[in-house]
């Protein structure tokens, strides 16, 4: 428990940290990784290299502070970034190391503002935080090594097939490497992959969607293949030219809270840009086969009919449905886009709705959607790498 005097300290000194979060988190992790190298294995360095992650480590420890007389109020988001923790394969002890850093950053930035007091203050706090990942990420890392089928960390899985859903959407089927089954997931979740590509210092790990309903033997991730020179798209390229069926692949199990609530049979629309499809086609194909008397709309936006992945999978799920309709455009083509009059006719906005795809794409649709009537607690959605908040954009 933190003291009343400590609380203090944090409360007054959160504004100080909303205003220089991100210096102090750009100049932790380079102290960081100068100190750990070895944490590079597990950082996204393309994150890194764009500050993503550090204005999303800022603005969670700036959350955290804000609450910290009730903690619970963010249990939301400590549950969310545990789940990409876990995939990751963040692990207890790591916790002192970015809480060292992330101290000495502070006093770097701050100079003489930070005094003894504040700093003790804070890291009373960041022990207390920390516990929460910690406790929080524990109890998930035995839930998944206790599911049946489940394994934490990574682990070894050969690629039994891999399928090109369009000119950039490549599938990979992936099965584990000792015969066994993997475990059952809630369709919208993801897994990580881990690679050492040739020539790389470090192993990269990067996050995918998977695709398809559970299925007791076999992963499916679609993977967009982005430009060669897109320092975003050094795994997905390695992923594309240099991987190939029975090849292996480290994975580590399914986790993620944008998830499907399969027990409702209200309507639900789920409405996709480009590769924000790939989480889409585990929610649709499971409502398919397990509730397909519910009301259903799919919604794809892409750039044109060659970059439409999935579009005979979805038509042939929409057949066996009894109330479901499938309506794409292409924004190549004049008026290609998800309008509100689009939503309007198609949407009902007393169900939910699912939402993934670019940035851009989910701001202008979550609006729209808003505008149409549809209730924030009924709009789920992911973005792509770190988290962020709609305030934000
Ligand atoms: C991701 C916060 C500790 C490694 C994130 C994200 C946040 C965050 C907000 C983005 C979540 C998302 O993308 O959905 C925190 C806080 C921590 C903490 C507040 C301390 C209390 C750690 C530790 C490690 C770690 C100890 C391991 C060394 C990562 C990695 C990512 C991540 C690798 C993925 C982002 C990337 O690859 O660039 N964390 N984290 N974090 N965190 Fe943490």
């Amino acid at each position: 428990m933190l003291s009343p005097e400590t609380r203090m300290i944090i409360k007054s000194t959160a504004p100080v940290l909303e205003d220089h979060g991100v210096a102090i988190t750009t100049r932790f992790y380079s102290r960081m990784f100068d100190e750990h190298p070895e944490l590079l294995n597990i950082f996204n360095h393309a994150n890194q290299a764009q500050g993503r992650q550090q204005t999303a480590l800022a603005k969670t420890v700036y959350a955290a502070a804000v609450h910290i007389d009730n903690l619970e109020e963010i249990m939301p988001a400590v549950i969310q970034i545990a789940h990409k923790h876990v995939s990751l394969g963040v692990k207890p002890e790591h916790y002192p190391i970015v809480g060292a850093h992330l101290l000495i950053a502070m006093k770097e930035v701050l100079g003489d503002a930070a005094t003894d007091e504040i700093i003790q203050a804070w890291s009373d706090a960041y022990g207390v935080i920390a516990d929460a990942f910690i406790s929080v990420e524990r109890s998930m890392y035995q839930t998944t090594a206790e599911q049946e089928n489940g394994w934490n960390y990574f682990k070894d899985f050969v690629v039994a097939r891999k399928v090109k859903e369009s000119d950039v959407i490549t599938s990979f089927y992936l099965k584990p490497a000792d015969g066994s089954n993997v475990p059952t997931y809630i369709p919208g979740q993801y897994i990580s992959v881990r690679v050492s590509i040739p020539g790389e210092k470090y192993t990269m790990i990067r996050q995918y969607s998977l695709s398809q309903a559970s299925k007791p033997d076999e992963f499916r991730i679609s993977i967009k293949r982005e430009a060669d020179n897109d320092p975003n798209g050094i795994v997905s390229i390695y992923l594309h030219k240099q991987v190939d069926e029975g090849d292996r692949l480290e994975v580590s199990a399914p986790a993620g809270v944008f998830v499907l609530d399969a027990s409702k049979s209200t309507p639900v629309a789920f409405i996709s840009g480009g590769v924000g499809i790939t989480p889409m086609m585990s929610m649709f194909e499971t409502v398919a086969t397990s509730t397909p008397e519910r009301p259903t709309v799919f919604l794809h936006g892409a750039r044109n009919r060659n970059q439409h992945a999935f579009d005979e999978d979805i038509k042939s799920f929409v057949n066996r449905m009894e109330n479901a309709s499938y309506s794409t455009v292409y924004s190549d083509e004049e008026n290609g886009f998800i309008t509100r009059a689009m939503l309007e006719e198609h949407v009902d906005p007393a169900g939910d709705a699912y939402v993934c795809g670019p940035v851009p794409f989910m701001v202008n649709m979550i609006r729209e959607l808003r505008n149409i009537g549809m209730d924030d607690s009924r709009i789920h959605y992911e973005f792509f790498g770190p988290a962020m908040d709609l305030e934000e954009l």
